[in-house]
């Protein structure tokens, strides 16, 4: 194993009717600025709930945060933060209001205009104000780990910020609020967490059979609930479905382990420039990558087609192949493409994404760094 390590410090509070907790998990007589999107918590009566738990509060509004969150909302958020003295910042959503409610727990404080290169070049900040958050669309994990995946449209980038004291306080985890969930989201959030759990674990072989091990419970029971949640949205899979979406990128499994975010960041690449849902660029992209690479992780490929897929094949190069296709398959009975073309009449051209990447200065990815942009056109061709 490699050294690490951890601290995970948020609360999670989980389970039906929950959100009536944040009357105790917040002082009474904080000034708290509630974070949202597009208005899905209106109509399907979160925000009521969270109101009449926050009544001892002093409640600020800021609504609008978009799908893959734009920096440039942020700031006009954090101009509001500052103006009405914000003692916390409450996110109520999915990942992207999540990661918009750390972001802007970071550069609220900043007191500068334009801090987007500072945060990119990973300067550091004295401050960052307590996150909370309400989860209503297990998938990304934000809600008990440091990073925000920020959109910045006026550079046409999208790249992730890390900032430990981001971390949510607490993290309200109320399966209920899965029910407005449309059958898109259902998927995207499955594939997504997912995908997760295999960059964290198909990576290079290394001795850590607690995390492999959880990781393979964590992988075997998103292919039996994930379907089941898409199907029936019952409460059973919405709970298991929303706690494994949690422990995928909670920072447990990740722990020791050499890590491979290259499909995460070209996948970030295909939302900036293509607008398309972001477990959807992960389908597409991780068959081809695991394909391409399959020789530098044949060890934990092989060791992933019997434990998760229960594949007895003897020859480990064969076991591997057929893990990967069951892989895509999985991805397709979750409805989410698995090639570049599945998308037209979208066209995704390689040299934009390498493009992306050497803007957003991601110019070598994976577990030992040797995806350069050269492999990304190779992988990008493999995904035609
Ligand atoms: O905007 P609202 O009204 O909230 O509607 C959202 C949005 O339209 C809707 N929705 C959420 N909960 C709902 C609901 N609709 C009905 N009922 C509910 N209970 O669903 C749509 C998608 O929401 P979004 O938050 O964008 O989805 P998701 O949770 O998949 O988050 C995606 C974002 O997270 C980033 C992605 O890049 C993307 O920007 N990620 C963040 C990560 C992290 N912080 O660690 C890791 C991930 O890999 C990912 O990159
Ligand atoms: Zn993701």
């Amino acid at each position: 194993m490699m050294k690490f390590r951890l601290c995970n410090p948020t609360e999670i509070v989980f389970g039906s009717g929950q959100i009536s907790a944040l009357a105790d998990l917040v002082r009474p007589g904080t000034r708290v600025l509630l974070l949202y999107g597009g208005g899905s918590i209106k109509r399907n009566g979160i925000y009521d709930k969270v109101k009449a738990a926050l009544s001892a509060c002093e409640v600020t509004e800021f609504g609008g945060i978009e799908v893959n969150p734009v920096y440039e909302t942020i700031m006009k958020a954090a101009a509001v933060t500052r103006q009405k003295g914000i003692e916390l910042i409450l996110g109520v959503g999915g990942g992207s209001v999540v990661d918009a409610a750390k972001f802007l727990a970071t550069v609220a404080p900043l007191q500068v205009d334009d801090p987007w290169d500072q945060l990119a070049g990973q300067g550091q900040v004295d401050t960052v104000l307590p996150v909370g958050a309400v989860l209503t669309l297990p998938a990304t994990g934000s809600e008990s780990n440091p990073v925000s995946v920020i959109s910045h449209h006026g550079r046409r980038l999208k790249i992730p910020f890390a900032e430990q004291r981001a971390r949510p306080r607490f993290a309200v985890l109320d399966p209920d609020t899965m029910a407005s969930l449309d059958i898109r989201q259902l998927q995207n959030g499955v594939v997504d967490a997912f995908t997760h759990v295999i960059e964290q674990y198909l990576t290079l072989p290394i001795n850590a059979p607690v995390q492999h091990g959880f990781s393979e419970v964590l992988m075997r029971t998103l292919v039996e609930w994930g379907p089941r949640l898409v199907e029936r949205n019952d409460p059973e899979a919405r709970e298991t479905v929303m706690w494994a979406a949690n422990q995928a990128l909670n920072g447990l499994i990740g722990a020791g382990i050499p890590q491979d975010w290259s499909t995460h960041m070209i996948g970030h690449a295909i939302t900036a420039l293509y607008d398309i849902d972001h477990a959807r660029t992960l389908s597409m992209v991780m068959p081809s990558l695991l394909r391409f690479r399959s020789e530098a992780k044949a060890g934990m490929l092989q060791r992933y087609a019997k434990f998760v897929w229960d594949i007895a094949e003897a020859d480990p190069k064969r076991a591997g192949e057929e893990a990967i296709r069951r892989t895509e398959d999985f991805f397709r009975r979750m409805g989410c493409p698995v090639r570049l073309s599945d998308v037209a009449p979208i066209v995704i051209e390689a040299d934009e994404i390498v493009s992306h990447l050497e803007r957003a200065k991601q110019t070598t990815l994976e577990e030992s760094q040797d995806i350069g942009l050269a492999e990304v056109q190779a992988i990008l061709r493999i995904a035609a």
